[in-house]
């Protein structure tokens, strides 16, 4: 068997945290015959609660699962940490849009970049789950100078999930018959799904759905899922969320084998992104987890216009944060 990795989990006590961390324990994310170390991170108010979630992951007996700990100091938490899920952050109400969580969250972010920085290894992967997710990420690589933007990238899994149940749906056929369907942008309801490589048991997607649907109620329901999910749970999406979280982070960890998906990651200026945010892309994943934008594909009007508009939205919300990188 394999050294365990280390895998730190912020907001561990929380809602996302109570379902992710079962996939983790069981081997869905980094593999049936790989051991980890969970290293689980909560503000003091939630050590308690925490301690409730470790005493049943204990209760579980995990094979894979060889030590937990449980702390409110983010240096312990990151400590070697081989992959890190920062999640713990609050979440919005029904009246609010994902942007009015900077000011509340944003400062979660300086003080573990840097945590990260001083303690994870230097191969790091960490994805950002909390809200506002993608400037979140900008904070924390921001404040982690010592390691590379390779390490940095925030989750808009979610919502190709979303776009891909949607037309599972809509063309009456299970999700794992449609492929490279993918989200340019922020987490946000600016966000675009975009289909040009869809397909659809090998079908061009473009042949099967009217493209008036495709650019309205499907983009609409795609893009306000988030806010769906509030006001009929009464409260975020936790598990649909934790397994985005592990789908993102299991392809990262193996590749994807030449299949297309969503990724938030520092741009290096690619499509006309300014280089450092962090923008949703078409990405593939190599087999030793190196992340390569797919840098081929035709825009047409309407799709620049669409990232334009992720450009502006993300742009006005580094502004808001600007004391914090
Ligand atoms: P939650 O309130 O149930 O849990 C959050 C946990 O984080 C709490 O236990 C809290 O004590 C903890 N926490 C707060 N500040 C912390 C800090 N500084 N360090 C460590 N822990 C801290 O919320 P949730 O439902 O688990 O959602 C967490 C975040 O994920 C929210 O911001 C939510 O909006 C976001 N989210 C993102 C996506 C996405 O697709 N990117 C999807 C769903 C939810
Ligand atoms: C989601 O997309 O479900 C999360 O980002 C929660 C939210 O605020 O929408």
């Amino acid at each position: 068997m394999p050294a365990p990795l280390r895998v730190a989990v912020t907001g561990a006590a929380g809602n996302i945290g109570y379902a992710l961390l079962w996939r983790l324990a069981s081997g869905d994310c980094f593999g049936p015959d790989q051991p980890i170390e969970l290293q689980l991170l909560e503000i003091p108010p939630g050590m308690e609660r925490l301690l409730g979630v470790v005493m049943e992951l204990q209760d579980s007996a995990f094979p894979l699962v060889h030590r937990i700990t449980a702390t409110s100091d983010p240096a312990e938490a990151f400590q070697d940490a081989d992959a890190v899920f920062l999640v713990g952050s609050r979440p919005r109400s029904k009246d609010m849009d994902r942007a009015d969580l900077v000011a509340a969250n944003g400062p979660i972010f300086t003080g573990q970049g840097r945590a990260i920085n001083d303690h994870a290894k230097r191969t790091v992967k960490v994805i950002t789950v909390g809200n506002p997710c993608n400037t979140n990420c900008l904070i924390a690589n921001a404040n982690s100078p010592d390691l590379g933007d390779e390490c940095f990238s925030a989750m808009t899994r979610l919502d190709e999930n979303r776009a891909v149940g949607q037309l599972a749906v809509k063309a009456g056929v299970p999700p794992a018959q449609i492929a490279d369907v993918f989200i340019w942008g922020n987490h946000a309801d600016t966000m675009y799904p975009d289909l040009q490589r869809a397909t659809v048991n090998h079908k061009p997607a473009a042949e099967i759905f009217d493209s008036d649907w495709l650019r309205g109620e499907f983009h609409k329901t795609v893009a306000t899922r988030g806010k769906a999910i509030i006001v009929a749970r009464g409260a975020s999406s936790a598990a649909s969320a934790a397994s985005a979280a592990v789908d993102h982070m299991r392809d990262w960890w193996h590749g994807t084998q030449g299949r297309i998906v969503s990724m938030a990651i520092p741009s290096k200026g690619w499509y006309g992104v300014p280089e450092g945010l962090i923008f949703s892309f078409p990405v593939r994943v190599s087999a030793q987890g190196q992340i390569e934008v797919v840098e081929d594909l035709v825009l047409d009007d309407y799709a620049r216009t669409q990232i334009q508009k992720n450009v502006d939205a993300l742009l006005e919300e580094r502004a808001a944060v600007a004391d914090l990188l």
